[in-house]
């Protein structure tokens, strides 16, 4: 493989202590709940991360798996716990070695961030701060249990040895037990384990020098630590910066630096679209600044050239690429090849992965449907292709194409707009929300180097579909919003929450918009945000649950930051030129606006499809067209569906 020379720093050996690494690219340690209940390593964890290996990173380091049972994070989650676990662990290490990548894997001990639930008793930490998010207060521990669980690190450390993998890393950030013990926050201990900066580092440095002894002097440790918990009385840089020396000075072979707790407000540490690429390297610049160990960067770093100057400016020895790599195993491969385009970016949506875990299902992707299930998505080519015709240049409709024309199908994709993308160009209009237009041109792309012949601004016919001859057609029309029976309705002050985001509609400076499901919030949000008086009215209880509970928070938050309303449990009755009148516990209102905006009532565009259903072999409706829902619904059940024709 030849690097692409604007590459070079990225795909340049290194080393981390006595290992040596063929790049510069780390998978950090991400959570699958792929493993079996007792936390032994499945056939699934396996190909997964073989998948990841495969394509070409350099360290692989697996996710956080527990050392303890009262510190186990998730039901599904790896377990170091016992000797038990060695075989599968072993495989596991093999799996990653053969495809050219190093294989660490990552220490966890939850303390507070659990629920009793998953442990089935009361969670330890440091000291009984309760944790907002988890909502319970943990017991503090006992000098005893603090001996027993560096033990524990010590000797899952000795198990990740035995197990042949390369290195261990140690969990020290995102407000777990480690980190719970570092923070002032979390840490009101009063003997040798806490008050000072010695105290509060005792836990962390005696778990190093325990792994030591378990592992030797030349057996790579990693400690991944919080350059910032982003949480007022947190660690902040100016601590971590000591934190690091004190974990160097204890021995360690790489500090890789992230950021936040669960408390955070804003999820630093899977960071959501909202916050910027690479908006923690400073984190890692200024702690690689006072540490002689390399120093590992991490958080939204989603692009290979942004980590290419990562590097290059010397803000960072080591960079990891997380979620892209979920949703794109290969991405390290291409971007040596200088196949940059073909990349299927990572649009920290958080759907598909850390939301999956907050519901303890496994890790998916919205963007990647093979995840999980690596061998059975391989893509199988057809012995005998054939003709294939989409409808829709929605994801829908683009995945469909892209899966039939990876298998040798030959395939045509018809558009009735002019541009592809479907609601996914209405979707990223949000400011907050401009990654996701990222989706757009990897499609654009990877449909034409497959050579589907793509048709814009040809809406299509049931007789046109006859004259083509295909032999499957996929039908991806996608929904559309429509006028709900409210007298007043078509008065000239009403336009449709599409119609505003494509800014086809001229909107007034006082808005009411009917309907606060996520449509509906988020045209607010775009609304308000541009100074207008936006008001959402709402017939249930809570707005947009249709969203991830992050992005929920986020959204509400802002957009009553920028002065809109909510009224919520208010049914609208009727529209007037004077703007909309609600009622609300048997209580007719009138809320005053100049435009009413519609985010309420969608239809499914499935008239082609009933019509041609029983007059095709193969016909299948896939997207919103066949179930109204999220980008990943779409693009899972046309991936899904384009594996069968
Ligand atoms: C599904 C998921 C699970 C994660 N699990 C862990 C974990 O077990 N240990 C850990 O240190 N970080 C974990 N993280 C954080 C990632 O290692 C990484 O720091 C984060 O995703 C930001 O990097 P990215 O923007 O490149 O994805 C997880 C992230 C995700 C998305």
């Amino acid at each position: 493989m030849k690097s692409g020379d604007n590459l070079s720093k990225l795909f340049e050996p290194c080393n981390i202590g006595s290992m040596e690494l063929r790049n510069r690219l780390v998978m950090p340690p991400m959570g699958t709940n792929f493993s079996s209940e007792d936390g032994s390593v499945t056939q699934r964890a396996i190909e997964y991360y073989r998948e990841r290996a495969r394509g070409g990173v350099g360290l692989v380091i697996v996710e956080g798996a527990y050392v303890h049972p009262l510190g186990k994070g998730s039901n599904l989650q790896m377990s170091l716990t016992g000797d038990d676990k060695i075989p599968g662990l072993s495989k596991l290490a093999k799996a990653i070695q053969a495809e050219g990548a190093k294989a660490a894997i990552q220490l966890f001990h939850a303390g507070r961030q659990v629920s009793s639930m998953i442990i089935g008793a009361q969670p330890v930490s440091a000291s009984d701060v309760p944790c907002m998010l988890v909502r319970e207060t943990p017991r503090p521990m006992t000098l005893e249990e603090i001996e027993e669980t560096i033990e524990a690190f010590g000797e899952a450390a000795r198990r990740v040895k035995v197990a042949g993998f390369d290195a261990v890393e140690i969990h020290a950030a995102h407000g777990y037990l480690i980190n719970q013990f570092l923070s002032p926050l979390t840490n009101l201990r009063r003997d040798k384990y806490g008050g000072s900066f010695e105290g509060r580092t005792r836990f962390l440095v005696e778990i190093i020098e325990r792994i030591r002894r378990k592992v030797g002097k030349n057996f790579p440790v990693i400690c991944r630590m919080n350059g910032s918990d982003f949480f007022e009385g947190g660690i902040t840089l100016e601590e971590a910066k000591r934190i690091a020396q004190t974990a160097e000075a204890a021995g360690v072979d790489a500090i890789h630096v992230s950021g936040g707790i669960y408390d955070s407000e804003n999820g630093e540490a899977t960071a959501p679209m909202w916050l910027p690429r690479g908006f923690m390297v400073p984190l890692a610049q200024g702690i690689k600044k006072v540490v002689n160990v390399p120093v590992i960067a991490v958080g939204r770093i989603n692009d290979v050239k942004l980590a290419e100057k990562i590097l290059e400016e010397g803000q960072a020895d080591l960079v990891s690429m997380g979620r892209a790599l979920i949703a794109d195993p290969e991405l390290p491969r291409k971007a040596m090849e200088g196949r940059l385009g073909e990349i299927r970016p990572c649009i920290a949506c958080n759907e598909g992965c850390i939301n999956m875990l907050l519901f303890l299902k496994s890790v998916t992707c919205v963007l990647n449907a093979a995840v999980g299930r690596e061998e059975e998505f391989r893509i199988q080519p057809e012995k005998k292709p054939k003709k294939v015709l989409v409808v829709g240049g929605g994801v829908g409709g683009m995945e469909f194409a892209r899966v039939a024309a990876l298998r040798g199908h030959r395939v045509s994709l018809y558009e009735k707009t002019m541009e592809l993308g479907g609601q996914v160009l209405l979707a990223s209009v949000p400011s907050y929300k401009y990654e996701l237009r990222s989706i757009v041109p990897y499609f654009k792309h990877e449909l034409e180097r497959l050579g589907v012949s793509i048709h814009l601004g040809e809406e299509i016919s049931e007789s046109k579909i006859y004259e083509l001859e295909p032999e499957v057609v996929c039908i991806a029309t996608g929904s559309s919003l429509v006028l709900p029976s409210i007298p007043g309705i078509d008065g000239g002050n009403v336009v449709l929450a599409t119609d505003v985001l494509a800014g086809k509609a001229q909107v007034g400076e006082k808005v009411v918009i009917l309907g606060g499901g996520e449509i509906g919030l988020e045209t607010g949000y775009h609304l308000a945000e541009q100074g207008k008086k936006v008001t959402i009215i709402e017939q249930m209880k809570r707005v947009a649950t249709e969203m991830i509970p992050a992005f929920n928070y986020y959204v509400r938050h802002k957009f009553a930051g920028f002065g809109g309303k909510l009224i919520t449990q208010a049914k609208v009755v009727e529209v007037t030129s004077e703007g909309a009148i609600y009622e609300k516990e048997g209580q007719r209102n009138l809320e005053k606006a100049d435009t009413v905006v519609v985010a309420l009532g969608t239809v499914q565009n499935r008239s082609l499809y009933e019509n041609l259903k029983d007059k095709f072999p193969e016909v299948y409706l896939v997207g919103d067209a066949a179930e109204r829902g999220k980008i990943m619904n779409a693009i899972h059940s046309a991936a899904e569906t384009a594996r069968k024709i």
